[in-house]
């Protein structure tokens, strides 16, 4: 009986207790919903502008989806992944990034046999165990668009312009596109062998990361954070030694297509992105204002990932993801971030709790018109009410008051001029609210 006793004690205080969020998410209050509510229109409406249609997939998925596809060697796979195995035995995966997870449905629905070149924009949250820091969370979210089908660089042009035409719609103007080629498969297995015959070089000094990395993915040693390893990073090859001609054409291709956008570009020889999927070209956006965290977004073109992942077709395919936190975030800084306020159109103040279904009743007319409109929920006095219609910004207050009532009408005011004036209950559907 006493254990029994203790132990319901011990749960009480357990129940007490204030919950918090896991590391690395955050609550998007209702202070914050409008910027929220701001960039996605510009999502959706300029992802429509270049005829992209969104596409929406499960927040989870088979490990082996993310596993097979961004590479075992990358710090995403290898520590990132919030992966665990549900109650039927099955390895599941909170989804790292879109880009697999599309390539999965596309396939699976056979969206390649309905079009010729298959565009398509998401956005959505996605989940990396990273250590948080500003910019760097484990619940982030991301915009991204992919256009599959075509092999030219003209498709790698078009997502960079749709990506620029996103960016600047929602106010970010100073950044630069870095960018470069990891060139086609000959040209990445030559570089690959450079990089080897380098790294085993100077081996002896290479953090204990990189050296695990060096037999299978000498690449991801490039994006190696490290100490120990930046200046061995510095002195390695570069890509643009082992390129072949038809992936030097491709490289010129693009750069004359993005070159006289208005967009800052930056050729950054060692750029190589953290996944490995990626051939030919590779960008991405930076603004210094975030600090370590400077990149808010990248991508670039993946010709193998379709078949890596189960497709009899070969499908070339670009894209891109920005990262939704960190875009904020640059605007906070630069103060530009645009807020529209939830205002309401109109505050219905009761003089009795007698006259709340009145109250309601007006209110049902005018939201059915489109309109904002806020009954006051804590019966309180005329005078509170008032105040909170003040607090709220409310454009007008309607008064329903027992004299009015009998009358059929009831006393409208505009907050900002103070003007009154009576309006028939009739005419209420009809009223100018603007
Ligand atoms: P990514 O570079 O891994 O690329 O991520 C894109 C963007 O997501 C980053 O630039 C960053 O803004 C944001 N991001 C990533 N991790 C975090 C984090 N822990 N906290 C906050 N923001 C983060 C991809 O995901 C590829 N799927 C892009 C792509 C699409 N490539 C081709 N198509």
């Amino acid at each position: 009986m006493t254990i029994k006793y203790t132990f319901y004690d011990s749960m009480k205080n357990e129940r007490g207790k204030m919950i918090q969020t896991i590391r690395g998410t955050k609550d998007l209050l209702p202070d914050v919903i409008n910027q929220w509510h701001f960039v996605e229109s510009q999502f959706r409406k300029v992802s429509s502008n270049y005829g992209y249609s969104e596409i929406r997939t499960p927040i989870f998925e088979k490990t082996e989806v993310f596993s097979r596809s961004i590479g075992e060697e990358t710090d995403i796979v290898n520590k990132e992944m919030y992966t665990f195995t549900d109650k039927g035995g099955e390895s599941v995966t909170l989804r790292p990034e879109m880009t697999a997870a599309l390539v999965r449905a596309v396939i699976q629905n056979s969206l390649l046999q309905q079009s010729s070149t298959l565009k398509l924009w998401y956005f959505g949250p996605f989940f990396r165990y990273e250590r948080p820091q500003k910019g760097r969370l484990r619940q982030f979210h991301q915009y991204g668009a992919e256009c599959l089908l075509s092999p030219y660089p003209e498709s790698d042009a078009e997502v960079v312009f749709l990506a620029n035409d996103i960016i600047k719609s929602i106010g970010i103007n100073d950044y630069a596109l870095f960018y470069n080629t990891l060139g086609n498969a000959e040209s990445r297995k030559n570089y690959r062998n450079e990089l080897l015959k380098y790294f085993r070089s100077v081996k002896d000094n290479l953090s204990t990361d990189s050296l695990n990395r060096l037999e299978n993915n000498p690449l991801r040693i490039l994006d190696s954070k490290d100490e120990r390893d930046i200046d061995i990073v510095r002195n390695a090859p570069l890509i643009t030694e082992s390129l072949d001609n038809e992936s030097l054409d491709y490289f010129r291709s693009f750069e004359a297509l993005i070159e006289n956008s208005g967009i800052k570009l930056v050729h950054n020889p060692r750029l190589v992105r953290g996944l490995d999927y990626y051939n030919h070209i590779v960008f991405e956006f930076q603004n210094s204002s975030l600090g370590a965290q400077d990149s808010f977004g990248g991508g670039g073109r993946y010709n193998d990932l379709f078949e890596q992942l189960g497709s009899k077709q070969s499908v070339p395919a670009v894209g891109f993801a920005l990262g939704v936190e960190r875009m904020l975030l640059i605007l906070e800084q630069n103060e530009s971030l645009k807020l529209q306020e939830n205002i309401p159109d109109v505050f219905i103040i009761a003089t009795s709790t007698d006259l709340l279904k009145q109250s309601r009743d007006i209110a049902a007319i005018l939201r059915a018109r489109g309109l904002q409109v806020i009954v006051d929920l804590q019966r309180r006095s005329v005078k509170a009410q008032m105040r909170e219609a003040n607090r709220n910004g409310a454009k007008f207050t309607i008064i329903v008051g027992d004299n009015e009532i009998a009358r059929n009408i009831v006393i409208v005011k505009e907050m900002a001029t103070g003007s009154q004036s009576e309006c028939p209950l009739a005419n209420i559907v009809h009223y100018p609210f603007s």
